[in-house]
């Protein structure tokens, strides 16, 4: 499963990236605004630290209004994927983009009909978002799940992109259901490091270490 980061901000994705932990990274108009940088400038940045694809979300409602910003947007470099909302007017303006060999990636998915919508499309990713369905009470990886039936039922090279990732949980199991891509804020990464028994080994270790004077450097 590869891996985004779900952040505009440059510092947390160059410590990941710098670990080879970044296969990609999402952005989206709330987290542009909590960056507090200029769209334009700030993806542009990610997109010279990262090699493999950065969404861009459009800002338009109407599908014409999101094809020209996803032109603008693809031409700030190579590996933008134009991020649509999953209406009608995103699979219209997804189709056009993607006929024009853009990565089209088509968010704010809640459903396995939308998802089979994005494919016929032409999508390159659909974002499902798990944490937001997990908050009211319906399962988000259980729509992971039919998405992945219904895509290998039919040959669909769409890319589930699993999104709204909330604990290192949602990872293991997206990896278990088979997302080919999950994006998680920098925190959930870095927490699927921890173990109790890990601090526990450690500590016990470390008493060791220090009782029989153990050295190395
Ligand atoms: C990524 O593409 C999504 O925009 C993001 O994962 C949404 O996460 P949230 O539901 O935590 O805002």
């Amino acid at each position: 499963m590869k891996f985004f980061v779900d952040t505009a901000e440059i510092d947390q994705i160059k410590e990941l990236n710098d670990l080879g932990m970044v296969d990609g990274v999402t952005t989206n108009p709330s987290l542009i605004a909590k960056s507090g940088r200029d769209i334009l400038e700030v993806t542009k940045e990610i997109c010279d630290l990262v090699d493999g694809p950065v969404s861009a979300e459009v800002v338009a409602l109407d599908a014409e209004g999101m094809i020209a910003e996803g032109r603008k947007l693809a031409k700030i470099a190579d590996n933008i994927a134009v991020k649509v909302p999953l209406t009608w007017a995103g699979l219209q303006a997804c189709k056009t983009l993607t006929d024009e060999g853009t990565m089209v990636n088509v968010t704010l998915c809640f459903s396995a009909n939308q998802a089979l919508l994005a494919a016929k499309a032409g999508a390159t990713f659909i974002s499902p978002f798990i944490g937001r369905l997990d908050d009211i009470n319906i399962d988000g990886l259980d729509l992971i799940e039919d998405i992945r039936t219904i895509y290998d039922n039919y040959g669909f090279e769409t890319q589930i992109l699993a999104a709204s990732i909330r604990s290192a949980n949602h990872m293991s199991d997206c990896a278990k259901i088979g997302a080919d891509v999950a994006t998680a804020p920098p925190a959930v990464i870095k927490a699927m490091a921890n173990h109790v028994l890990t601090d526990k080994g450690l500590a016990g270790f470390m008493a060791d270490i220090e009782k029989a004077g153990i050295k190395i450097l």
